[in-house]
């Protein structure tokens, strides 16, 4: 039996396959079936910032952050079923009910009231928190520097909240990732600098109070922007990743593996034990899976862990540690081999 155990954003995990937060752990039956399946731990299901500011509203006035009758006549309805005092309920749940850790998620975009509901995840048993942050950069007039700062904000908010563990699930469209992954991770001595609107210390100067993620979830897979030519409208794009997304995570995963103050989680893409294998070289602490689990069921669980430890028996490794970030950039060679973003040697001589 190889040792599949793994520490992932300061929790025991016994292996490194995570159930990403979706449909499948919205509910205690879903998280426990997940768990029965072998899954090493569990995202729930994500409560949106909206339906949190919904309730502090008392559901009365429109959600701040959304103009939109229907999306909040959705979040009404929605609110009935999966609100936040039902979350509350679900997270202590799921805690009663199995014994892998449990990490809930908020879907959020602003560092504003919400923030608060963090404290009562902790209280309701919550064993960590994965902040899935991402918004559309569609203002010219706000800069890439102003973007970055709202994560770091909303982080340094969420902190202010609670103790517990804390991952941040963000998207790869960033200009400059590699510095923004460094300021979100932990590392004391270097905390970020915040230029707009910050009220810690001075402007310019470094927060050297700064406690940052626990971990990156990277990337989250967002919804999938399309037109339908038939209705002529827009449409979403298919909701279930393949393997061919592996890439962009996997790329990132080893370019800041090593050099972050934080624990890494892959998710997009990982459908077979070979995908997680090779985010586990690049330097990934733990994989998230979804899609492969709504397109092959939960048993997939099973058999990616086995193609996992039969991979580790045939290469001679006891324990993922013996091989994790094996392939990461820092611990590469031939680094530039990491870099390389044209196909010099494919093009060169095709035409
Ligand atoms: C039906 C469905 C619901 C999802 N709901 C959430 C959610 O509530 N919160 C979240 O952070 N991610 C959500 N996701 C994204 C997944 O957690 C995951 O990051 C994404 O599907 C990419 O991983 P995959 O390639 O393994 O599917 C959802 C995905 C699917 C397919």
């Amino acid at each position: 039996m190889s040792n599949l155990s793994t520490r992932y954003m300061g929790l025991e995990l016994k292996n490194p396959l995570v159930v990403s937060s979706c449909g499948l752990t919205k509910t205690v039956q879903g998280v426990q079936q997940a768990a029965e399946a072998g899954a090493g731990a569990i995202v729930l299901k994500s409560l949106f910032e909206e339906q949190i500011n919904a309730e502090l509203d008392e559901l009365t006035q429109q959600s701040q952050h959304s103009g939109h009758t229907e999306t909040y006549d959705y979040l009404q309805g929605f609110g009935r079923s999966f609100g936040p005092r039902e979350y509350l309920q679900l997270v202590s749940d799921a805690k009663a009910a199995v014994s892998v850790p449990i990490v809930a998620s908020i879907n959020c975009v602003t560092a504003e009231r919400w923030t608060e509901y963090a404290a009562k995840l902790a209280a309701a048993g919550a064993d960590g928190l994965e902040l899935n942050i991402g918004f559309l950069p569609n203002d010219s007039a706000i800069s890439g520097v102003v973007i970055e700062e709202r994560y770091l904000k909303i982080l340094s908010a969420v902190r202010n909240e609670v103790t517990l563990p804390v991952a941040l699930k963000i998207g790869p469209y960033f200009s400059s990732l590699a510095h923004l992954a460094k300021q979100l991770g932990n590392d004391r001595m270097n905390g970020p600098t915040f230029t707009v609107g910050w009220c810690g210390p001075g402007e310019n100067d470094k927060d050297v109070t700064w406690k940052g993620a626990d971990a990156l979830v990277l990337f989250n897979r967002f919804y999938r922007f399309d037109i339908d030519v038939d209705k002529r409208r827009p449409s979403g794009g298919n909701p279930y990743s393949t393997s061919e997304e592996l890439h962009v995570s996997l790329r990132w995963i080893s370019l800041l593996a090593g050099r972050v103050a934080c624990d890494l989680a892959a998710t997009t893409g990982v459908h077979d034990g070979r995908d997680m294998i090779k985010q586990l070289l690049a330097g990934a602490s733990v994989v998230q899976v979804c899609s492969t689990l709504y397109r092959n069921g939960l048993g997939q669980i099973g058999l990616i862990l086995d193609q996992l430890e039969e991979w580790m028996q045939v290469h001679g490794y006891e324990s993922t540690e013996d091989f994790r970030g094996q392939l990461s950039q820092v611990r590469s060679d031939d680094p530039g081999d990491y870099e390389r973003l044209q196909y010099i040697k494919a093009l060169v001589g095709i035409e």
